[in-house]
C-alpha cells in the first residue's frame, strides 16, 4: 500500500472508530430533570455514625440470614466476542465507585497547558509517595495530558472538592490540542517547585510529581483507537492549602476537603457522612476471641 493509501484508510479507521466511540453518554434533556432535583446543600454538616454494626465479631461474616449468599453472580468474559466495549466501561466505572478524581495539570514540551480530571487514579504508596493514572483509548489521537506526561515527565495532581465540580468536569471537553482548560474553566494557576506545569490554586491539596514508569497496551490496541496507558508517578513535592490541615501537616480534614467520587454513568458523590474503625493487632485480639485462639492453634510456625 502506497503512504497515501495508508494515510487514507488510517483516516477510515479513525472514522469508523469515532462513530462507534459511545462513552459521552447522551442524556437529553439534563437541565429539565435538574431543575426538578432539590438545591445542593453546600452547608450539609459530615455526620460521624457508629459503624453499620459495631457488635459485629470474627467469624461473623454479613450478618443477613443468608440473603445475600442466596443470590448467585452472573459470569462475564470481558473479551467475547458479542461483548461491546462500552459494556465492560459501563460496568467498571459503576461497580468500582466512587472512585477519586486526579485533576491532572500539564505542559507540553512547546509549553502548550493542560488541564483534565482522571477516575482511572489512584495513591497507590506513601513510601515513597507514588500515584498511577489510566489513559483510556480513544479514536484519533492519545489524549493531550497523556502526551505531554510522556514528552516532558512531569505532572500536578490536584484534588477535586465540592465547590470546584462544575469546572472540573468541565475541562473534560475535548477541546482541540493547543486550547488551554484553565481558560475553559476559569480555574487558576500557582506556579509549582519541582516542575513545570501549574498547580490548581482552588485545589486543597496538590502533588507535583514526576514519571517513574509507562506501560502501553499495544496488545490490546484497535483500528483508528489511539494506545491506551498506565502512568505511574512518583511526588516530588505536596501543597496543602492553610486551614486545611493539622499543625504537622499530617491530616487533611475531610470537612475542608470535601472530596467528590466519580460513580458510574453522568453521576459524582459526596461525603456526608462517615464512620471509624480502629484496625486491630493479632497479638492484643487472640486472647479477646475463642476463634481467633482457635486459628492462632493452627498457625504455621515460619522459620
Ligand atoms: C471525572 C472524570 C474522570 C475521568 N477519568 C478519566 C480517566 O481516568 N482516564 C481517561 O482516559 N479519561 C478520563 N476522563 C475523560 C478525560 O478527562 C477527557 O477525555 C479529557 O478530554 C482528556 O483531556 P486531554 O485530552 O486534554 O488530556 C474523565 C473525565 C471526567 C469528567
Amino acid at each position: 500500500m502506497s503512504s497515501s493509501a495508508a494515510a487514507v484508510a488510517e483516516k477510515d479507521d479513525v472514522l469508523t472508530a469515532q462513530n462507534n466511540y459511545k462513552i459521552i453518554q447522551e442524556v437529553g434533556n439534563f437541565e429539565e430533570t435538574e431543575a426538578k432535583r432539590p438545591d445542593f446543600d453546600h452547608k450539609k454538616p459530615i455526620e460521624v455514625t457508629k459503624s453499620p454494626l459495631p457488635q459485629w465479631k470474627y467469624g461473623d461474616g454479613v450478618p443477613d440470614n443468608g440473603k445475600s449468599l442466596a443470590q448467585q453472580h452472573h459470569e462475564i468474559d470481558p473479551y467475547a466476542a458479542d461483548r461491546p466495549m462500552i459494556n465492560n466501561y459501563r460496568l467498571l466505572v459503576s461497580g468500582i465507585a466512587p472512585r477519586p478524581v486526579g485533576f491532572i495539570s500539564t505542559v507540553s514540551a512547546d509549553g502548550q497547558k493542560n488541564l483534565s480530571p482522571f477516575s482511572y487514579f489512584q495513591v497507590v504508596d506513601h513510601d515513597p509517595p507514588m500515584f498511577i493514572v489510566g489513559f483510556s483509548s480513544r479514536p484519533g489521537r492519545v489524549k493531550d495530558t497523556y502526551r505531554n506526561i510522556k514528552e516532558t515527565g512531569e505532572c500536578v495532581i490536584n484534588t477535586v472538592s465540592e465547590n470546584m465540580i462544575e469546572a472540573v468536569n468541565a475541562t473534560s471537553i475535548d477541546a482541540p490540542y493547543g486550547v488551554s482548560e484553565w481558560d475553559v474553566s476559569g480555574l487558576h494557576e500557582v506556579p509549582s517547585t519541582t516542575v513545570r506545569p501549574s498547580r490548581v490554586a482552588e485545589s486543597v491539596f496538590s502533588i507535583e510529581g514526576k514519571v517513574v514508569d509507562i506501560k502501553e497496551f499495544s496488545d490490546h490496541q484497535q483500528p483508528g483507537m489511539s494506545i491506551a496507558a498506565n502512568v505511574l508517578i512518583k511526588a516530588t513535592r505536596f501543597w496543602v492549602k492553610e486551614g486545611s490541615a493539622n499543625a504537622d501537616y499530617s491530616h487533611i480534614d475531610v470537612e475542608k476537603l470535601r472530596p467528590v467520587g466519580q460513580l458510574g454513568g453522568i453521576s459524582y458523590g459526596r461525603i456526608t457522612s462517615t464512620f471509624e474503625r480502629p484496625r486491630k493487632k493479632w497479638s492484643e485480639e487472640v486472647p479477646k476471641s475463642e476463634l481467633l485462639t482457635k486459628l492462632d492453634a493452627t498457625k504455621h510456625n515460619v522459620k
